[in-house]
């Protein structure tokens, strides 16, 4: 048996956010942003938008390519780090945006590396179980709702976004499947990526606000190389154990978080530029759905074709990483 990817779908809000309308925001310069990250606009939801309204959008269409219909799938899983409540789970406020009534729902919090997660769960749940036909796995993001737009540190660097991959449990090895995974975890480093306060540690009140605490906060530099060496090393880890080799990737598509990482990691692989895939300038770092939307503009492009290998690979707050080896 095997697991494939049955379709995909992806939804950006509306409004478009400039570098140049940043300037206008904080001190900052197109310049510095562009150089730095290569981002030149993010799109930003509306005020009456929670990230579950973001992934209905995905998931409507990822339905639609897959000709499945909502009460056929077994399980919804969504990845996110701007959930719409602390609780219920916002794959709860999905189903019934799709009325999956036959779906068991979860979400998985592995920040940008959730989307990854949430496959590989959902993988080996289809494994012990031949029941569970379709999983819906949604990246979904609002993260202009957690962001200090201050703080030029952070508000420049993200985006909102969702993307939805339907997987869909199959008798036989059969095209887009999953081959091989790799994830992993340092819980050595929560503090370089978080949002300090609004949980158990330290429960929100006045003075959490006043002081900011419920934005999400970074160790810019910190981040960067603990990224790049994370997704190198899972990368080859996942490239040995279905005996490819960088020569054989036809797409790299790495978490977009800036160009300037994506690139450090293709090199230390040996994978050209031209094999990356990179939509970072148009929407920034959206989490969780950022290479979800990146895998759903392949599908819909045509841009790989049956065989070729597709190798997924992500970092984020945790610190978590993991990557995964389709073949087309
Ligand atoms: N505009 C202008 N200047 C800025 C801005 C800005 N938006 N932001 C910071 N600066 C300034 C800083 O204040 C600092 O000034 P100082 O030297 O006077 O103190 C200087 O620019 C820092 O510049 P650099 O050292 O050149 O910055 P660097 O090359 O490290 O780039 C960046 C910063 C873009 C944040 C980089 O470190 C990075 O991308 N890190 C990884 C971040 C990341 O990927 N985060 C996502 C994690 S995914 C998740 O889980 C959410």
């Amino acid at each position: 048996m095997s697991v494939k990817i049955k379709s995909t779908g992806s939804y950006v809000p509306e409004k478009i956010l400039t570098n140049f309308d940043l300037e206008k925001m904080v001190e900052t310069n197109d310049e510095w942003i562009r150089t730095r990250t290569g981002i030149e606009q993010r799109r930003i939801a509306a005020d009456d938008q929670a990230t579950s309204d973001l992934a209905y959008e995905a998931a409507i269409k990822a339905l639609e390519m897959g000709g499945v219909s909502p009460d056929e799938i077994s399980a919804i899983i969504v990845a996110s780090i701007t959930v719409d409540h602390m609780f219920p789970s916002t794959a709860c406020v999905l189903q019934k945006k799709l009325k999956a009534s036959n779906a068991f729902c979860f979400d998985l919090e592995a920040a940008c590396s959730g989307l990854l997660y949430s496959l590989e769960v959902a993988r080996s749940l289809m494994y012990t179980n031949k029941r569970l036909k379709y999983i819906l796995v949604i990246g979904a993001e609002k993260l202009s709702s957690i962001l200090d737009w201050e703080d030029r540190n952070t508000c420049v660097l993200f985006g909102d976004g969702a993307a939805a991959v339907l997987l869909e449990n199959c008798e036989n090895t059969s095209a887009s499947c999953i081959i091989a995974s790799d994830l992993g975890a340092d819980g050595n480093y929560t503090d370089i990526l978080q949002i300090p306060a609004g949980g158990s540690r330290m429960p929100t009140s006045h003075e959490t606000v006043d002081q900011k605490l419920h934005y999400l906060s970074m160790a810019g530099k910190d981040v960067f190389k603990l990224a790049v060496n994370a997704m190198v090393g899972s990368c080859q880890r996942v490239m040995a154990e279905a005996g490819i080799t960088a020569a054989d990737v036809k797409w790299l598509v790495p978490h977009q978080a800036n160009y300037r990482i994506l690139k450090a990691v293709a090199q230390r692989l040996n994978i050209p530029e031209e094999n990356v895939y990179m939509n970072v300038q148009r929407y920034g770092n959206t989490s969780a759905a950022s290479i979800g939307i990146c895998l759903d503009e392949i599908a819909r492009g045509t841009l790989a074709k049956t065989g070729d290998y597709v190798l997924l690979t992500a970092f984020g707050g945790g610190l978590t990483w993991g990557s995964i080896l389709l073949k087309w």
